[in-house]
């Protein structure tokens, strides 16, 4: 049966997975604030709002605690090799057991555009689908052509789409699912 309880650290050539720790919050809550991030992710609603001040340090702190011990997430800092610097996240997330699917998401800030993501998504899929999944499922904003393309150079196939799931400012985004089946993987490559 898959279980997330055992969190390895995946090296990559362009970046190293760790398993995130309570001590990452403050690093990673520094990062948050990148607005880019703020807005790709859906987790802001209007283009001057900030991510960063969702949760106070300790709230943070203890999420990120709980998160390195829960065994149906595995939470990631992405780590570039060339600098040894945290620049985001990678989460595998909501393990159904049952159904052995899994969710993804991922965000970086300050460090993309330079490889780094795509590496970040082969490597946490492969590890999903080496546990024994079948299957991956992530969302993504119609405003983020960048990580489709990332997610469909990695083989995610568009599956069907959330019509104006997302308040943003004025106006409303469309958000679209997509999956890959662990028959479908072929290492990273579509
Ligand atoms: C999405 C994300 C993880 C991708 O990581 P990254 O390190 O920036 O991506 P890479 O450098 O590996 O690859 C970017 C690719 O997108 C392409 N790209 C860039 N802008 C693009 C655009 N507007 N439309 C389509 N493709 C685009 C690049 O050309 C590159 O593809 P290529 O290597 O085939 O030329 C990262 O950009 C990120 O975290 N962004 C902010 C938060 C976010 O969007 N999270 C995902 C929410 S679903």
């Amino acid at each position: 049966m898959p279980d997330f309880s055992a969190k390895p650290t995946l090296r990559g050539e362009r970046v190293t997975l760790r398993p995130v720790t309570g001590a990452d919050a403050a690093t990673l809550q520094h990062l948050m604030t990148d607005p880019e991030v703020g807005r790709l992710t859906g987790s802001v609603h209007s283009s001057s709002a900030d991510a960063g001040d969702d949760y106070p340090l300790d709230q943070l702190t203890a999420i990120y605690a709980e998160w390195a011990r829960v065994s149906d997430r595995i939470v990631w800092v992405i780590i570039e090799n060339a600098t040894g610097e945290v620049v985001g996240e990678s989460v595998l997330n909501d393990l159904d057991e049952a159904n052995l699917s899994c969710g993804f998401r991922i965000w970086i800030a300050g460090a993309t555009g330079r490889g780094l993501g795509t590496e970040a998504v082969r490597l946490s899929v492969g590890h999903a689908f080496a546990t024994g999944l079948h299957r991956v499922e992530l969302e993504v904003y119609d405003f983020n052509p960048r990580a489709r393309h990332v997610y469909e150079r990695v083989g995610f196939g568009l599956e069907g789409t959330r019509r104006q799931a997302l308040r943003f400012d004025d106006g409303w985004v469309d958000c679209h699912v997509m999956g890959l089946l662990a028959s479908d993987w072929r290492g990273g490559e579509a």
